[in-house]
């Protein structure tokens, strides 16, 4: 399996014919070095909540690649307006696709949907667990520390995703408590430095952790 960092909280997963992106936060990122025509053959998409820093590019992206669009109820039925390909599934529930199953977990955060300056009520916040080919890799989305994050302990994570950057989500302290209830084999952080208000340096989270860290650079990959 090869992960590739996109920047924020985008994540490209790819196995055999399996190109997943969660989170496609590509156009509106200054940081970002990907554009949308360059992802092609999107097979999903995942959304963990409703923000614009992670709702991002998924309509642009779905219709041009015909991606399925995995993310709770409420997005789901937001995103049917524009008449996408969606698999709507909840906080807790695990799913069966051709590629592999998918968890979604909880997330302490908000999930509205800013739309033409109303904001639309897009469901609780998510995480995902997502297995392919006896891999998994945890996103945790946007949230803060949470006990119940212990509880991912049991499904052996490979890689987890987790937020570093504070203000909206955990900071580097905290993301350090959740990686060691979760107990991956590596953390990858993420959702720092998009913006001033989220700047935290990789390298002090890197050097308070007991367990592999890797801090991936925009658009860099691993191979898990
Ligand atoms: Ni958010
Ligand atoms: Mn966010």
């Amino acid at each position: 399996m090869k992960l590739t960092f996109l920047g924020h909280s985008a994540l490209l997963i790819e196995e055999g014919k399996f190109k997943g992106l969660v989170d496609p936060f590509i156009t509106g990122n200054s940081l970002s070095e990907t554009c949308v025509d360059d992802l092609v053959n999107i097979t999903h998409i995942f959304v963990t909540h409703g923000h614009g820093d992670h709702i991002g590019d998924t309509v642009d992206i779905a219709k041009r690649n015909q991606s399925l669009v995995i993310c709770n109820a409420e997005i789901a039925a937001y995103l049917g307006k524009f008449k996408l390909r969606t698999h709507a599934m909840h906080i807790g529930g695990r799913t069966k696709f051709d590629f592999g199953t998918v968890k979604m977990t909880n997330a302490l955060h908000g999930s509205g949907i800013s739309d033409n300056g109303n904001m639309i009520y897009g469901g609780n916040p998510g995480g995902f667990v997502i297995e392919v080919n006896g891999k998994k890799v945890y996103h945790a989305g946007d949230t803060g520390l949470t006990y119940d994050m212990k509880l991912l302990e049991d499904e052996k994570i490979d890689v987890a995703f987790l937020p570093i950057g504070g203000n909206y989500t955990m900071d580097i302290d905290d993301a350090v408590k959740a990686a060691d209830f979760i107990k991956a084999k590596t953390v990858v952080p993420m959702h720092y430095n998009t913006f001033g208000i989220i700047n935290a340096d990789p390298k002090i989270f890197k050097n308070k952790m007991a367990s592999n860290v890797i801090v991936l650079d925009i658009n860099e990959s691993m191979n898990v």
